[in-house]
């Protein structure tokens, strides 16, 4: 018996890293798996329609049930298709895990339009359309009488929540808007039997961090704690029908699992009389507010090299040619 016997599922973004490792265990868990992924490079561009159907051989090959779906998430019309794809090979959808990924780091000063639009494009937009469009489908089984435990899972990222990058104001802010559609999802998709969640995994070794400073080669299976599988037994068991968590963000580090809190409200200030500029300045001065550069030089803690990457870091904080080379360093 696995943890997801009848389930069907869509995990886009399945051809490589961190949505393979899903595909994978959801199919050895007894899930029908629709392995969404155009096989593009790290940046979003190209496809490569092979990459997709060589994680569906091998599941079906090992006696799970997989199809590959080469759709882009960021093309709306391709997101109904996957969902479409689910319906057609498996004849339903009980489960979506949002995975796709692309990377175009830029200091905010040389960061161009399209590297913008295609990073939002893909992680934002991307969870959008194939959440709606699942969401539609839902809704309609809803109506006609199907009522059951949905869910989905988006991938949320400590760099537009607990640990904002320098180099990724495009990706941060892609993923901030996803850790907040989750929770407004979560709110309106209930009457549809829908559980909302998203997983930020925290350095998981792929192509996307290959070259963060700290992220070192494996070493060894059980043993690795930067290996792209640590967050897949939890985004397995939010897709499960046995489970009933819904609208939280957790991040997963090895075999740490955190629930993030998001924006919370700290200390506050209030006037006696409406405030003027001068008097509001004075007060906000008293407040004990936290420099985002703080928690992001503590997370470095979790790499094996901390201090060469806390060195990198502060120094990329004050010279912008370092953070330029660590922009094409972390792409
Ligand atoms: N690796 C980490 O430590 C880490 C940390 C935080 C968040 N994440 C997130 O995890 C997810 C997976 O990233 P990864 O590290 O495994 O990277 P990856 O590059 O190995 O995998 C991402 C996959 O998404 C696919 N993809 C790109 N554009 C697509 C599109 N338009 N439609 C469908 N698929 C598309 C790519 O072809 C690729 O196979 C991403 O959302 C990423 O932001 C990763």
């Amino acid at each position: 018996m696995g943890s997801l016997d009848g389930r069907i599922a869509v995990i886009t973004g399945a051809g490589n890293g961190i949505g393979r490792e899903h595909a994978l265990l959801f199919a050895r868990e007894g899930a029908a798996v629709v392995v969404n992924d155009p096989g593009t490079a790290p940046d979003g561009s190209g496809s490569d329609a092979s990459v997709a159907e060589a994680v569906a051989r091998t599941i079906r090959e090992a006696g799970g049930r997989a199809v590959a779906s080469t759709d882009s998430v960021a093309d709306p019309a391709g997101a109904r298709r996957i969902v479409d794809t689910a319906v057609e090979a498996f004849g339903d959808l009980h489960a979506v895990v949002n995975n796709a990924g692309n990377l175009r780091n830029a200091p905010l000063v040389d960061m161009e339009d399209e590297d913008f639009d295609a990073v939002l494009g893909v992680h934002l937009k991307g969870t959008f359309s194939v959440t709606r469009a699942a969401a539609r489908y839902w809704s309609a089984r809803t109506a006609a009488g199907d009522r059951r435990d949905r869910s989905i899972v988006n991938t949320a990222s400590g760099s537009g929540t607990f640990t904002p990058l320098p180099t990724q104001a495009n990706y941060a802010a892609a993923k901030a808007g996803v850790a907040a559609l989750t929770t407004v999802a979560s709110l309106e998709l209930r009457a549809y039997g829908v559980r909302v969640n998203a997983v930020a995994p925290s350095a998981h070794r792929t192509r996307l961090t290959r070259n963060v400073p700290g992220v070192s080669p494996g070493t060894g299976e059980g043993a690795d704690p930067y290996a792209p599988d640590r967050s897949s037994p939890l985004t397995a068991h939010l897709s499960s029908a046995a489970c009933t968590i819904t609208g939280q963000l957790f991040q997963v580090h090895d075999r740490t699992v955190a629930v993030g809190r998001g924006w919370s409200l700290g200390e506050r200030i209030r006037g006696d009389r409406p405030w003027t500029p001068e008097a509001l300045g004075a007060a906000l001065a008293e407040l004990d507010l936290t420099d985002p550069a703080d928690p992001l030089l503590a997370a470095l803690d979790r790499l094996d090299d901390p201090e060469r990457a806390r060195a990198l870091f502060r120094r990329a904080l004050e010279d912008p040619a370092t953070l330029r080379a660590m922009a094409s360093s972390l792409t």
